[in-house]
């Protein structure tokens, strides 16, 4: 399978306050084209970091990273990746719709295709009776799905989500796993999901990839060998409960204090 996202031995060092801190150490990765996976790692192991790195927000100290074998910020020029960020970063002076509009109106196509799109989309997520809300108006959850549907209403080739349902209630948030895995299935684009949660990885991954603590990098990688469509029935399954005890264990190894020189 071709590689839709690369990164080679990357490393990142943030300089502040007279302090190096070494966020990421020699991650090397592959992500096939149109495959799901997830990267999971203790808080502060630089998952933000790699996200925002292979997403051309981010010049790594070192390594190289690219989106379909050319550097990311083609990509993000061209609108191939979408974002949804840790904070949902919504404009205050935009309402819902206009949030998610705004990732369109800079690709010229016609206002009733877009006015379409962005209803779809705020449907998926199922915010279309908010869609004249403006953020201070909403929920923490709710701004986090708006964030989700101008990441998606370009159709980007590739989605880079951080911690996308970390705001939402447990109840929300399964139904939002399922709304993503039904949008991914019909529509399969590639995807790197950061999250905390191994059973919501262990659901919507092909891959698993676990992260230690700082200086991050990847130790360990599974493959998700469970039949799609997934379904919830499947996460009492002895093979499922597996996944999730094999990767819980990945992530105590990997959790070493911090390192700051
Ligand atoms: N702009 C910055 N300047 C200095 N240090 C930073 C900066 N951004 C992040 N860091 C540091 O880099 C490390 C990794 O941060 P990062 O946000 O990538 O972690 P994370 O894995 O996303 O954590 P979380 O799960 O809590 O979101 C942390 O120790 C953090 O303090
Ligand atoms: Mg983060």
């Amino acid at each position: 399978m071709q590689a839709a996202i690369t990164a080679s031995e990357v490393c990142h060092t943030y300089e502040a306050r007279d302090r190096r801190l070494h966020a990421l150490i020699n991650v090397s990765l592959e992500v096939g084209r149109g495959s799901f996976v997830s990267l999971i790692g203790p808080s502060g192991c630089g998952k933000t970091t790699l996200l925002r790195a292979l997403g051309g927000l981010l010049e790594p100290t070192s390594g190289r990273v690219e989106i379909n074998g050319r550097p990311p910020s083609e990509a993000l020029r061209r609108k191939a990746v979408g974002f949804v960020f840790q904070d949902a970063s919504l404009l205050p002076w935009r309402n819902v719709f206009g949030n998610v509009r705004l990732s369109l109106e800079l690709n010229g196509g016609s206002r009733d295709d877009d006015i379409l799109k962005v209803n779809q989309v705020l449907e998926a997520v199922e915010l279309e009776k908010f869609q004249d809300f403006y953020p201070h108006e909403l929920s923490g959850g709710m701004r986090q799905r708006v964030a989700m549907a101008r990441a998606m209403v370009t159709d980007p080739e590739v989605l880079l989500m951080d911690e996308p349902f970390g705001a939402l209630d447990e109840i929300t948030r399964a139904s939002m796993m399922y709304e993503l895995l039904d949008l991914w299935e019909r529509s399969p684009k590639t995807v790197l999901f950061v999250t905390h949660g191994i059973t919501e990885a262990v659901l919507l991954s092909d891959r698993v990839l676990v992260m230690s603590s700082q200086p991050g990098t990847i130790i360990d990688d599974f493959s998700i060998d469970l039949p799609r469509p997934r379904l919830e029935a499947q996460e009492r399954s002895e093979q499922f409960l597996d996944y999730t005890f094999r990767i819980k264990n990945a992530l105590r190894e990997g959790a070493v204090g911090a390192q700051v020189s």
